[in-house]
C-alpha cells in the first residue's frame, strides 16, 4: 500500500497527513485493518516510534481505532463527514461513454452474445440438458490429485522459470503418441503446441491465416465460438451447407484467396454427421488447389459408439495443409484449459511465436500434471469408461425419446460424442423461446440449436448434452420434455 510522506515537517506529522489521505480517499476502507506498525515502519524505513506516534494521532483524532491485540483499524465512521471516502483515485470527469477502440474490438463487441456454453448453469434445474459438458463428478478426481500432489512435493526450479512456448516437451510427447495411436494424426512431438483450450488455437490460426477481408469456408451451422473468432479477425465468412454426412465438400468457394476452411469431420457440430473418406480426401484436394488450409476441430473424437471412429483428415495429408486441434475440455473438465494444436512444419516457428507474445506458454505446473496422467495410462483408462458411460447415456436418450416422443422428433448427430440435436417435427422455430422458458419453469435445461446457425431453422432444433446425467434422469428429464411440449400453444 502506498503512503506518502510527502510535504514539510517531522517524519510522524508527515507519515499522519499519508495514512489520513489514503483513509479519505478510501484506500483503507472503514473497518479495515492498517498494516501493523512494525511492518510499516520496515516498509518505509522508519523507525517504529515515528510510527506509533502517527498512529496515536490518527486514533485521537477518531480515524483509527486500538482493538486490544488484535491490531489497529480505520473507523467505521469517520470523524467528519464531509471527509468520507471518496472511491480511490476519485474522477473529474465522466469517463468517456464510447471510447475509440481498435477495430478488432468493434468487430468483438458486434458479435452476438455467446450461447451458454461459457455461463454458469441455471440455479435450480433438475435436470440440464447442456450441451458440451462432460460428465466432470465422474473425473477421477482422486488418481488427479495423487499427481498434483507429487510433482508440488517434487517440483523443481525448472517448473517455477518460464517454459517453451510449445509447451513442456514430454507432453507434446505424450500427446503426439496418443494422436498417432487414437486418432491416426500423423505428427511429432515438434508438431504439437500445447494451447489454453482449443479456444486459444483458433484465435492461434486466425492470426496466422487471416487478414482483414479474407475468406474462410465455414460450415453452416457451425460451432458458434469458431465462428467468431473468424468473424473478429475481420474474415468474409463463406457459408458451406451441412447435410448428415457433414460438410458438403462440393460447394466449398473456389479460389485462390480462401485461406481456410474450418471443418468438424469426426462429428459436425452442431449436426454431428461424420464425414465419409471420400469428402475427406475431396476437401483435402480442394486445399491443395486453393493453397488454402484445413481447419480440422477434432473436439470430442474420443466418444464414438458404433464401430471404429474414422482417423483424422490430418493423417491422410500428404501436402501439409491441414492445422489439427484438440482439447482435453470433453474428455477431462473444460476449466483445465489445456489442448493442443498439431500443425505442418513450416508454420510451427510462427505459431509458437504468436503463441509467446500471447501469454509466453500453457502453465507449466498443469501440463506436468497432465503428462503424467497420459503417460501412466489413466488417460486412456479414463477414456474408456467415459465412452461406456456415455453410450449408456446415449442409449438412454434414444430409447426415451423414442419412447415418449416417437414420429414427433427427428434426432440427428447421435452416432458420436456427448451431444444431440433434436428437431420437433411440426413445431415452428418461433415456439423456441416459449419451450425454453416453460421447461425452465418445470425444472429442465433444454438449449436451441438456432445459434450455430448464421440463417437460422424454420423448425425448432434443440441442442442436447447428455453426458452429466445419470439414464434415469435422462428419462425423467426426456418425459418431462414430452409434458412440456404437450403444453405448447396452449
Ligand atoms: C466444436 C467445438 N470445438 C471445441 C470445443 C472446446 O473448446 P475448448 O477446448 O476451448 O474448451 C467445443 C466445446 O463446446 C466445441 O463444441
Amino acid at each position: 500500500m502506498l503512503v506518502r510522506l510527502d510535504g514539510n515537517g517531522r517524519l510522524n506529522q508527515r507519515l499522519y497527513r499519508g495514512l489520513r489521505a489514503a483513509i479519505r480517499e478510501g484506500r483503507f476502507a472503514p473497518g479495515s485493518r492498517l498494516p501493523s506498525t512494525r511492518s510499516l515502519a520496515r516498509d518505509l524505513g522508519l523507525s517504529r516510534n515515528v510510527v506509533l506516534t502517527a498512529f496515536a494521532q490518527l486514533v485521537d483524532e477518531g480515524y483509527a481505532e486500538g482493538r486490544g491485540g488484535s491490531g489497529t483499524f480505520v473507523s467505521s465512521t469517520l470523524p467528519d463527514p464531509l471527509l468520507a471516502p471518496s472511491p480511490y483515485g476519485a474522477r473529474t470527469k465522466a469517463p468517456e461513454a464510447h471510447p475509440r477502440l481498435s477495430a478488432h474490438a468493434d468487430r468483438v463487441l458486434a458479435l452476438a452474445p455467446l450461447p451458454a456454453v461459457g455461463r454458469p448453469p441455471r440455479a435450480g434445474l433438475r435436470y440440464d440438458f447442456r450441451y458440451g459438458v462432460p460428465a466432470v463428478a465422474e473425473f477421477p478426481q482422486q488418481i488427479w490429485s495423487r499427481l498434483v500432489a507429487r510433482r508440488a512435493r517434487r517440483m523443481s526450479i525448472n517448473t517455477l522459470r518460464y517454459g517453451r512456448a510449445l509447451g513442456f516437451s514430454p507432453l507434446c510427447e505424450a500427446i503426439a503418441d496418443y494422436v498417432r495411436r487414437a486418432r491416426g494424426v500423423a505428427a511429432t512431438a515438434e508438431q504439437v503446441i500445447i494451447v489454453n483450450g482449443s479456444q486459444q488455437a483458433l484465435d492461434l490460426v486466425a492470426r496466422l491465416l487471416i487478414d482483414r477481408g479474407a475468406r474462410v469456408a465455414i460450415e453452416e451451422p457451425a460451432y458458434l465460438s469458431a465462428r467468431q473468432v473468424f468473424a473478429a479477425a475481420g474474415a468474409s465468412l463463406l457459408p458451406v451447407p451441412v447435410d448428415e454426412h457433414g460438410i458438403d465438400v462440393s460447394q466449398l468457394p473456389h479460389g485462390k484467396d480462401v485461406r481456410l476452411a474450418y471443418v468438424t469431420p469426426s462429428h459436425q457440430f452442431p449436426l454431428g454427421g461424420v464425414l465419409p473418406l471420400g469428402r475427406r480426401l475431396e476437401l483435402l484436394r480442394w486445399a491443395d488447389e486453393a493453397g488454402g488450409w484445413v481447419v480440422e476441430d477434432d473436439y470430442d473424437s474420443e466418444f464414438w459408439y458404433d464401430g471404429r471412429p474414422v482417423e483424422a483428415i490430418q493423417g491422410l495429408d500428404s501436402t501439409g495443409r491441414v492445422i489439427y486441434i484438440g482439447t482435453l475440455s470433453k474428455v477431462l473438465f473444460p476449466s483445465l484449459r489445456l489442448g493442443y494444436l498439431i500443425a505442418p512444419e513450416p508454420i510451427v516457428p510462427a505459431l509458437a511465436a504468436l503463441k509467446f507474445l500471447m501469454d509466453r506458454h500453457a502453465p507449466t505446473f498443469e501440463q506436468e500434471v497432465l503428462a503424467d496422467f497420459i503417460t501412466e495410462g489413466h488417460f486412456e483408462r479414463h477414456v474408456r469408461r467415459a465412452r461406456a458411460r456415455n453410450a449408456s447415456r446415449r442409449a438412454a436418450m434414444l430409447d426415451s425419446f423414442r419412447e415418449l416422443l416417437g414420429d414427433r422428433v427427428e434426432i440427428v448427430g447421435e452416432n458420436a460424442g456427448i451431444h444431440m440435436v433434436v428437431w420437433l417435427r411440426g413445431t415452428p422455430a418461433a415456439c423456441m423461446h416459449d419451450l425454453i422458458a416453460r421447461a425452465a419453469d418445470r425444472g429442465l435445461g433444454i438449449y436451441s440449436v438456432a445459434p450455430h446457425y448464421l440463417e437460422p431453422p424454420a423448425t425448432t432444433g434443440l441442442l442436447l448434452g447428455y453426458a452429466c446425467l445419470t439414464e434415469r434422469e435422462i428419462r425423467d428429464g426426456v418425459r418431462l420434455l414430452a409434458e412440456v411440449i404437450e403444453t405448447l400453444g396452449k
